[in-house]
């Protein structure tokens, strides 16, 4: 009996020690499954759900609180997400058409077409060398503003203004014709594509009514112009110069 009572006590000793051994092990599957449960919470709760819907996938998966132990420091964590913003380097806007000069015959046809007064204020929407500026300037006698992007036109065209003396009259200043406000002119010339034509319909049609646009070689799809000439450039080469009035007249769509 003595014996058997030793054993016993032997064996319980041995138990309880296996037992105290194993306890760490034991409580890690418990901390899975509380972090499972709490993971399909959400879509039973609206103020779960809200919060489901703000945090990404990773995130979600938060209650595994064992996990974070391995995860970046919070300072690192945002920045992954929302990285730094950089400052983009504005480019400089580049022209739509290149320069090509409409000759003095045409400019003079454009000008005459319009029927420019001293009274009128001139616009030339991409003015290039500043010709059609300093004719309407130096013909005329009226005010008259070039546009242009080009760095380059943009010192002729000044340049061009001071030689012929017209200063007082004409106005250079480089920016996008498509970011511009027409409601100060009444007469605008145009030498560009068809298709900048077009684009610039929702400024033209801002013009006072009884405005004049005059386009060289190029039409305005959609709009139909009160009168189309044709005028003798050197080199046998024939040039269109069309006339539109304020408001314009917008042809039917067809469907
Ligand atoms: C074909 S040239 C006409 C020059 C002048 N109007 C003439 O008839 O002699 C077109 C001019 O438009 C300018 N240009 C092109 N895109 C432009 C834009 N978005 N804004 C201002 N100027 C532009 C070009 O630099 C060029 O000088």
């Amino acid at each position: 009996m003595t014996m058997s009572n030793k054993g016993m006590t032997w064996i319980w000793v041995v138990v309880c020690l296996g037992l105290v051994g194993c306890a760490p092990e034991k409580t890690e599957p418990q901390k899975t499954t509380g972090s499972k449960a709490s993971a399909t919470k959400p879509a039973d709760s609206t103020a779960d759900r809200t919060a489901a819907q703000q945090t990404s996938p990773a995130s979600s998966q938060e209650p595994k609180a064992p996990s974070s132990a391995t995860t970046p420091p919070p300072a690192q964590a945002p920045a992954a997400q929302n990285p730094p913003a950089v400052e983009e380097a504005q480019e400089p806007k580049r022209p739509d058409v290149i320069f090509v000069p409409t000759p003095q015959e045409v400019v003079d046809k454009m000008l005459e077409l319009a029927q420019v007064t001293k009274d009128d204020v001139v616009y030339d929407l991409g003015c290039g060398d500043g010709r059609i500026v300093v004719t309407a300037a130096k013909k005329f006698g009226c005010r008259a503003f070039g546009f242009d992007v080009d760095p380059e036109r943009i010192q002729e065209s000044k340049e061009n203004v001071e030689k012929n003396g017209v200063g007082n009259l004409a106005t250079i200043e480089q920016k996008d014709i498509f970011t511009l406000d027409l409601s100060k002119a009444n007469v605008i010339t145009l030498y560009l594509l068809p298709s900048l034509n077009v684009k610039l319909i929702p400024q033209l049609e801002k013009l006072k009514p009884g405005s004049r646009i005059v386009s060289h070689d190029f039409d305005m799809r959609g709009v139909t112009p009160d009168k189309v000439v044709t005028v003798d450039g050197d080199g046998g080469y024939e040039h269109t110069v069309y006339l539109w009035t304020t408001p314009l007249k917008k042809e039917a769509e067809t469907k």
